[in-house]
């Protein structure tokens, strides 16, 4: 049966992985997608791999209700701790999303990067794999301890949020970093304010465009890319508050409440 019509469904643990939306999207706009944003249950950075693992399966049996035809974990903590499992579970392919610690470790003068990440992708295993193979580069580790929250709260631009940053960014800067990886798919979004915060010279990584660049490759290696050349159709459900989800896509588009 041809699927290629079918949705790519995404999910992450609420609105940041809209970020990876907009790099899909702005990649392949003839594809229908599926957003899941999981606020609810937000944030995963803090809970167990076994909790992580579960509410990944709700979200992709969800997804798999409606047809996706591939699923993008668009969530690094999802990602690290889940990917395996929801590989080893379902048939259907899955995108995942990792910190971008390979372009910082080799493009670093100063053999020295920061990355900021859940308290989750910091402590998985696969993501603990990955810094082995860069034991010669000095990789300042941050969890952004309660900035997912307050960006699901839609306080942005909070005197809290300044102040978080500037706590957790302040020793990299000292440390000397020349590249900063935003390690989880909130932060894409606070990008702004980290620039106020950040001398010039350092520069900010994330895997959004590197993720809709795989997802076109494997939508074409399982001949599932949609070439009908119309647009697509763009869908967006939540399991909390409407009004942040569409906030963050600049109020472009509906979310419906949905409860999954
Ligand atoms: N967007 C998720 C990530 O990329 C946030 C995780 C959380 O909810 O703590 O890691």
């Amino acid at each position: 049966m041809d699927k290629s019509s079918n949705p790519i469904g995404l999910f992450d643990s609420g609105v940041g992985g809209t970020s990876i939306w907009k790099e899909i999207h702005s990649l392949l706009p003839d594809e229908d997608t599926i957003y899941l944003a999981d606020s609810r249950n937000a944030p995963y950075g803090q809970k167990t791999k076994e909790e992580i693992i579960e509410l990944s399966f709700k979200n992709t049996e969800f997804l798999l209700e409606q047809n996706c035809k591939i699923i993008v974990v668009a969530c690094n903590t999802a990602t690290t701790n889940a990917i395996k499992e929801l590989r080893s579970k379902y048939s259907v392919p899955f995108i995942g999303i990792e910190p971008a610690i390979k372009p910082a470790a080799m493009r670093t003068k100063t053999q020295t990067i920061g990355i900021l990440a859940t308290k989750g992708t910091l402590n998985s295993e696969l993501f603990h794999k990955a810094v082995l193979t860069y034991s010669n580069i000095n990789i300042i580790e941050q969890v952004g301890f309660g900035l997912v929250s307050l960006i699901e709260d839609g306080k942005l631009e909070s005197a809290e949020m300044t102040n978080l940053l500037g706590e957790y960014l302040t020793p990299m800067i000292k440390a000397n970093i020349d590249y900063l990886v935003l390690g989880c798919s909130h932060y894409p979004y606070l990008v702004p304010q980290i620039k106020k915060i950040l001398p010039d010279s350092i520069k900010i990584i994330d895997s959004g465009e590197a993720v809709a660049k795989q997802t076109q490759k494997v939508l074409e290696e399982y001949k599932l890319l949609n070439k009908s050349g119309k647009k697509g159709r763009q869908v967006f459900y939540t399991n909390s508050n409407p009004a942040v989800l569409q906030n963050i896509l600049d109020n472009k588009y509906e979310a419906e409440k949905m409860d999954f």
